[in-house]
């Protein structure tokens, strides 16, 4: 069993379950925050493991934040409003939920605690056609959801010891689903509508799988020392795809799908972008699955399951 106690908030989401159970799994003890908004039972099968702690709390809930703070040696903070809609719905809560709580956290935790923290790389590009981005590109989000993300990581990075990822549009299956992410969500309207749907099929962004995503963190913990201080983008290096080529690459996988182009609708997600990963692959980190593994993947648990809209969610 690894020593190391983790707290992670926002811990039963998309991300947070996947990388929760493969932590717990590693051996790491882990404590999870989550109001549990959306999937009540994502972190359930973690129950029976004495490495693992459930707190059903709230990242705004300072007496809770103060006390597990000081308990945990490396921080996960990943409670968030998440999405443009969502956030353009309840401004106020964005705000506080995704950067007065960081700020809180920062300000309580000590030089040597380690903070890992993801960000959105959708602000890349904004207004910059086929820009080809790295790290130091600059991001200009365009919507609340962005920009609260934008100055937490501005604020992170103060800290010493600590990690930023930029994430790519993820995919794939967790145990709290999301099926508004643009894979996820071209494939489940794949299957139930045996068409897909797209318009201005020309803009570009890159995509990861979340298996990879906790992989990263993973790999962030066990690397943590010569990573500290740096902001690195995580995404699939082969998958820089246009919307068209990712629909295509669908159809190529599920048999008797048809793509329909809609002309004049306009996307208010701008990013058209290439996203460079080499600084994260150039000290070793490896991601494991393809888009076209994920689709299928995708393909066959929408085959089996309808995942309902939340209406809290997107
Ligand atoms: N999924 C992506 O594509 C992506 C990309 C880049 C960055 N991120 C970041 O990763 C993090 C997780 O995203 P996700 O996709 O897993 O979203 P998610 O909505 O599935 O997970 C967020 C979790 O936070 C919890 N939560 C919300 N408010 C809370 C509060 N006040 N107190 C305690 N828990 C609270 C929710 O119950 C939920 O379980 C977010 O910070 C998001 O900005 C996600």
């Amino acid at each position: 069993m690894k020593k190391l106690k983790i707290l992670i908030t926002g811990g039963a989401g998309y991300l947070g379950s996947m990388l929760t159970t493969k932590l717990v799994d590693i051996g790491y003890y882990v404590t999870v925050i989550d109001i549990l908004e959306f999937n009540k039972t994502s972190l359930s099968h973690l129950f029976v493991k004495n490495n693992f702690k459930f707190i059903k709390g709230d990242v705004r809930d300072k007496k809770l934040m103060t006390k597990q703070l000081k308990k945990n040696n490396i921080i996960i903070p990943l409670a968030a409003l998440v999405g443009a809609p969502l956030c353009e719905k309840y401004p106020r809560k964005t705000f506080d939920i995704n950067y007065n709580c960081i700020k809180f956290i920062l300000s309580k935790i000590k030089s040597s605690q380690k903070i890992i923290y993801p960000n959105t790389n959708s602000g890349y590009g904004i207004g910059k056609k086929n820009k080809f981005c790295d790290e130091k590109s600059p991001l200009n989000p365009i919507s609340l959801y962005g920009r609260t993300k934008v100055e937490a990581e501005k604020i992170i990075l103060k800290h010493r010891n600590s990690i930023v990822f930029r994430l790519a549009t993820v995919f794939g299956y967790s145990y709290r689903m999301r099926t508004d992410l643009l894979v996820n969500f071209l494939v489940n309207m794949a299957i139930r509508n045996k068409k897909i749907t797209i318009f201005e099929p020309h803009f570009r962004r890159n995509y990861i799988h979340v298996i990879d995503v906790a992989y990263a963190f993973i790999f962030a913990i066990e690397n943590f020392n010569r990573m500290k201080g740096n902001i690195y983008n995580v995404g699939l290096s082969n998958a820089n795809l246009t919307k068209i080529q990712l629909a295509k690459r669908i159809t190529k996988n599920i048999k008797g799908i048809k793509i329909n182009l809609l002309k004049n609708k306009k996307d208010p997600d701008k990013r058209d972008y290439f996203v460079s990963n080499k600084k994260i692959e150039k000290l070793g980190f490896k991601t494991s699955v393809s888009i076209d593994d994920g689709i299928v993947e995708l393909k066959n648990i929408f085959n089996i399951f309808n995942f309902k809209k939340n209406k809290n969610n997107y």
